[in-house]
């Protein structure tokens, strides 16, 4: 199936100042609009090597609670691993579109491979973005055949990432759970242990002549646990905060934490998803490389059971993350 990807509508576009109408945010979603300009948002930043276990669960609680995002410092990943995972994903973006349309989704691959939009838009309207997703972990669901094969180094700059990620994602659970009172394993085992699935997404934000009436992804939470996100050089994040939509600034070599929807569920809304979106950019191309940590499909996600009492009752459905999936998609309540 022949579908327009937006690197093709972009490379048409560079010296006009229009933009195909599908692309054009309504009123109250247009970025120049909607966002609380000459504010940049500080998210708390997290320095991972600190010695202090229980100085670290508070400050990681406070930010899953009250934020939703924050960033982490000193994660252990080293640069080059980071620039080299963004180096051949760059690459591969690059590529003649015949070369990336070797690994375009079809009706069978589900949500690996390349593609262009995510999920249906009441509207009709698209998002300024192409994408590719690829699991990476556990062995037994990575599936090869969605990696590109070009550059060569694509693989073992994604495995390598893929192995420093898991140490950051198991430190992560660990404090998430002790800053809500369980025992460092309880949050991980909720969300699938050993078999949680590590998605990786690149996202493609082409230069954009409107950036002003455009966005790249809309509002939304992620489905995932949580969600460990590399950015390039150009600014884009946006979260939604008091009411309005602010820029989130971030630091190099930084790593982006979003609680996802499956914590919030977990920890009966302590925790909290954070709502974010992407704006895009005149000039430069924007690109991002989240990795989305997913329960298994058939597994069962709820409020853990400790977290559940008189004072505070479920606040929502225990059900497989695939249903949860299928309904978060098609736009059907929970
Ligand atoms: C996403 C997302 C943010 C970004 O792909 O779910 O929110 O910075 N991306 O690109
Ligand atoms: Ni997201």
């Amino acid at each position: 199936m022949e579908v327009d990807r937006v690197q093709a509508i972009a490379s048409l576009s560079t010296n006009v100042d229009t933009i195909p109408s599908e692309f054009i945010r309504s009123e109250n979603e247009q970025p120049a609009i909607t966002t609380l300009h000459g504010v940049v948002l500080e998210v708390p930043v997290i320095d991972l090597s600190h010695s202090d276990e229980e100085n670290l669960v508070k400050l990681i609680a406070e930010a899953a609670q009250n934020w939703g995002l924050f960033q982490v410092v000193n994660h252990g990943i080293p640069d080059e691993a980071i620039s080299k995972l963004i180096e051949v994903g760059k690459e591969f973006f690059e590529l003649p579109k015949e070369e990336k349309e070797v690994i375009a989704k079809t009706p069978e691959s589900g949500i690996e491979g390349y593609g262009t939009s995510l999920q249906k838009e009441i509207d009709g309207k698209k998002g300024w973005v192409d994408h590719l997703f690829h699991k990476i972990w556990p062995p037994p669901v990575i599936n090869h055949k969605y990696w590109p094969k070009n550059p060569p180094s694509y693989r073992e700059a994604n495995e390598k990432y893929a192995e420093k990620l898991r140490e950051v994602s198991d430190k992560l659970f660990k404090y998430l759970s002790l800053g809500v009172g369980l025992e460092g394993h309880e949050m991980k085992a909720a969300v699938g242990g050993d078999d949680l699935i590590y998605l990786m997404k690149i996202n493609y934000y082409p230069p954009c002549p409107r950036p002003d009436l455009a966005l790249g992804v809309v509002a939304h939470t992620d489905m995932s646990s949580l969600t460990i996100l590399v950015p390039n050089e150009v600014q884009g994040l946006q979260v939604f905060r008091d009411g309005y939509w602010y820029d989130v600034k971030y630091i190099p070599n930084a790593l982006i934490i979003h609680i996802g929807d499956q914590i919030e569920i977990l920890s009966n809304g302590k925790y909290k998803a954070v709502l974010h979106r992407t704006t895009v950019n005149k000039e430069k191309t924007r690109m991002s490389w989240p990795v989305f940590l997913e329960p298994p499909p058939e597994h069962e996600v709820g409020p853990i059971s400790k977290l559940v009492n008189e004072e505070n009752p479920s606040k929502y459905k225990t059900k497989k993350y695939k249903d949860y999936v299928y309904c978060k998609l098609n736009k059907l309540p929970q």
